[in-house]
């Protein structure tokens, strides 16, 4: 078994095998997050004091990516924490991985943290499993087969009680603040974070309220579920978005870039703008709505 499919000729990877094993590995990730009690000496800084690593994420990627390379010899491995710049992404089938994706979440004890993996070829996401193992929900998704909450439940849930997107007076809103506080994306993103929220008659959007829930995985399951209608993001890496991307797509949702006329999303690309499913009218009418509210343009 090296990942590939052995029914047809065509040599592709087996994107069903492939997402049973990143389910797997999620649920082993999950028991040791849960069974971790992250303190002030498994826990270090990385650039500052907002940008948190613990023994725990480098204890699952360590698991993960050991995994993978014994079952999956042949395809790439990309993960948060052995990431190293002077070898960046590439075309190849690769697993994009983020042990634990909201470690400051996990630091607190605030239940919105998640394992995310994910596998893309040409740099596509194309599976995707991202495992919150406080809430025990598990959203996965393989490209062109749908996406699904704990394996069952279609994405989007609740599709036909989901208002149809009227445009952001009328939308939830995800948002990050992220972990650099200075400077010129920081500027962009509170002035349009304050943009946003604003009163009509002062110039602003209105928009129904922003979240800032700590996860970009989890913010796009939620994007993908519909409970989000929209969530935008600067300064993430591929290991946050790639999971999320594909059960995004899959759920009929769409993601593009975090700047205007942005229209084609790198997964690399670090800035990014995701809306749920809907009427592809409505989804690029949102789309531009936002652009035109935004307050600069994010530099990553
Ligand atoms: C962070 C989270 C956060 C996003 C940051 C990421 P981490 O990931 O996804 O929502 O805004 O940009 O770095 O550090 O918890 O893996
Ligand atoms: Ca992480």
């Amino acid at each position: 078994m090296d990942g590939y499919s052995q029914k047809s000729d065509s040599n592709q990877p087996d994107l069903n095998d492939i997402c049973d094993s990143l389910i797997e590995l999620a649920f082993e990730a999950g028991k040791i997050i849960m069974g971790a009690l992250p303190d002030t000496d498994s826990t270090g800084s990385k650039k500052n004091s907002a940008d948190l690593v613990t023994e725990y994420d480098r204890a699952v990627e360590e698991m993960i990516s050991r995994s993978l390379k014994e079952k999956y010899p042949g395809f790439h491995f990309h993960g948060e924490e052995t990431y190293d710049p002077a070898c960046p992404l590439t075309d190849a089938p690769t697993f994009i991985v983020d042990p634990i994706d909201g470690t400051v979440n996990f630091v607190h004890a605030f239940p919105y943290a998640c394992v995310s993996l994910g596998f893309a070829i040409d740099r596509r996401p194309c599976v995707g499993v991202v495992f919150n193992p406080f809430s025990n929900i598990l959203y996965s998704a393989i490209r062109g087969k749908g996406a699904f909450l704990n394996r069952e439940i279609p994405l989007p849930i609740k599709k036909s009680k989901i208002e149809p997107l009227n445009g952001l007076q009328d939308s939830l809103i995800g948002v990050e603040w992220g972990s650099e506080r200075t400077g010129k994306n920081w500027e962009t993103k509170v002035r349009t974070f304050e943009k946003l929220a604003q009163n009509k008659e002062d110039g602003g959007a209105m928009v129904r309220s922003m979240r800032s829930m700590g996860s970009a995985a989890l913010n796009l399951c939620a994007v993908a579920a519909g409970t989000l209608d929209l969530y935008w993001e600067g300064g993430c890496w591929a290991w946050d978005v790639c999971a999320g991307w594909v059960i995004l797509e899959e759920a009929g949702g769409i993601i593009v870039g975090g700047n205007p006329g942005e229209w084609e999303a790198q997964v690399d690309g670090r800035k990014y703008l995701a809306v749920r499913a809907g009427s592809q009218v409505s989804q690029r009418s949102l789309v531009e709505e936002f652009w035109s509210v935004m307050q600069g343009q994010l530099e990553y």
